[in-house]
């Protein structure tokens, strides 16, 4: 990846894309919602379909010239049909918090009530944090995991919305290790005449894969991130039954969104047919392994897990108990200077605050992307155990990078760019 063209015009910003692509090859991205997308990806993110107005949606736009804006558009919601068994799908929303709030703006009036999962217990901004425009424009109210389990509390979920009579119930989380029990919210919210909304964010690529259970035909609305475990262009995507079709719609675009960024759609129609391959649901399959195998060997070192394990591509450790004086955010910092690159994150029953929490989260989806097993990942256990057992130590974090460099040049990234 020279990409020369930019290097001609803007050797600043040349150095810096050049930086990063070097960055990502040099350390070990374990960013739960981040992944490596491929060449082809890439590409057709980077192609002249960003010059393209293309409001409205395929056969039916506000502009001309739109016959490859409506053929990659029509490709991107045939993949995903397939890939999700949805009814209906909008390939259109620029991110999952768009998504999200397509859903909203279609089904909700401003005040009605949202009730969904606590950010520091694993939710998600876009769930009605007050930070977020859902947690001013509507009623919001928080369900929690388990303090004892970590597991979702979905008895307690049950009485609140007893209680709190929601409009909506938010499944899918950010930060929350194992499967989500999709028939028993809907349970829940039948009981309480609710609609649900399944954000599968995180875990699009292992419902996809058929490595996580599909909230698809349970859920009324589920919204995703088309970059995480999917691997495809950067983006959202809503899907829902077709009687709520022409509702969605018009709540992405006009309701939220203008033109579509089509180079991103475009990315989605790619990453959605690497998706449809064989190799994709080992690959997915590969990522979970490997979580868990990082879990089990965290757990060796003496590490506390939310909720004891994982059950898909991310594990959640609760520093606490292990490193009292070491906090997420110091962690994140020291393991970074180590070529180690996780988020500190809050855990449930926080004792710390959002900007120095008591955790950190550790995903799989890149390094698995780019070639890790098991074995390796029972070696970044090791290392990142090095690291937080003496986050100030230089000799250790220097170590510790040598031997980073060593399992990044066994597993090259983006070899041929
Ligand atoms: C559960 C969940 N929903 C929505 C989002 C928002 O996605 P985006 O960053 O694309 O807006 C995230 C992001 O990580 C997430 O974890």
């Amino acid at each position: 990846m020279d990409h020369e063209h930019v290097r001609e015009v803007d050797p600043a910003v040349a150095d810096a894309l050049k930086g990063e692509v070097e960055r990502q090859r040099s350390s070990l991205q374990m960013i739960a919602s981040e992944n490596h997308v491929s060449e082809a990806v890439i590409d057709a993110q980077g192609s002249a379909l960003t010059n393209k107005y293309a409001e409205g949606y395929p056969g039916s736009r506000y502009y001309g010239g739109c016959e490859y804006a409506d053929e990659v558009e029509e490709l991107a919601i045939e993949r995903a049909t397939e890939l999700f068994g949805a009814d209906h799908v909008n390939v259109q929303p620029h991110s999952g918090t768009q998504a999200n709030q397509a859903v909203y703006f279609a089904m909700l009036e401003p005040g009605d009530k949202i009730l969904s999962l606590d950010l520091t217990h694993g939710g998600h901004l876009s769930h009605g944090h007050p930070a977020n425009f859902v947690g001013q424009f509507y009623d919001v109210e928080q369900y929690e995991v388990d303090a004892e389990t970590g597991y979702i509390d979905y008895d307690g979920l049950e009485a609140q919305a007893a209680e709190f009579e929601p409009d909506i119930i938010v499944s899918g989380y950010s930060a929350y290790p194992r499967e989500i029990e999709w028939g028993r919210i809907q349970d829940v919210a039948d009981d309480v005449d609710a609609l649900h909304l399944a954000d599968i964010a995180h875990i699009t690529g292992l419902v996809a894969a058929g490595v996580h259970s599909s909230p698809v035909g349970i859920a009324d609305f589920v919204t995703g991130s088309t970059h995480k475990t999917i691997r495809s262009g950067r983006g959202g995507i809503v899907m829902c039954e077709e009687a709520y079709a022409d509702d969605i719609d018009s709540a992405v675009f006009p309701g939220g969104q203008g033109g579509p960024l089509m180079h991103n759609v475009a990315g989605k129609a790619v990453g959605f047919k690497e998706a449809l391959q064989p190799e994709f649901e080992d690959y997915a399959e590969q990522t979970v392994a490997n979580a868990k195998a990082l879990g089990d060997q965290l757990a060796e070192h003496g590490f506390s897990l939310v909720s004891e394990g994982t059950d898909n591509h991310l594990v959640l450790v609760d520093l606490r108990e292990s490193h009292p004086d070491t906090s997420g955010g110091d962690a994140e910092e020291a393991l970074e200077d180590a070529g180690i690159v996780l988020n500190g994150n809050t855990v449930p029953g926080e004792t710390r605050s959002a900007f120095d929490p008591s955790g950190i989260r550790a995903g799989t989806p890149a390094l698995t992307t780019r070639g890790f097993d098991e074995d390796d990942c029972r070696t970044v256990a090791d290392l990142i155990a090095r690291v937080i057992d003496d986050p100030d130590d230089e000799d250790v974090l220097e170590s510790v990078r040598a031997e980073v460099d060593e399992l990044c040049a066994a597993n090259p990234l983006y070899e041929d760019a």
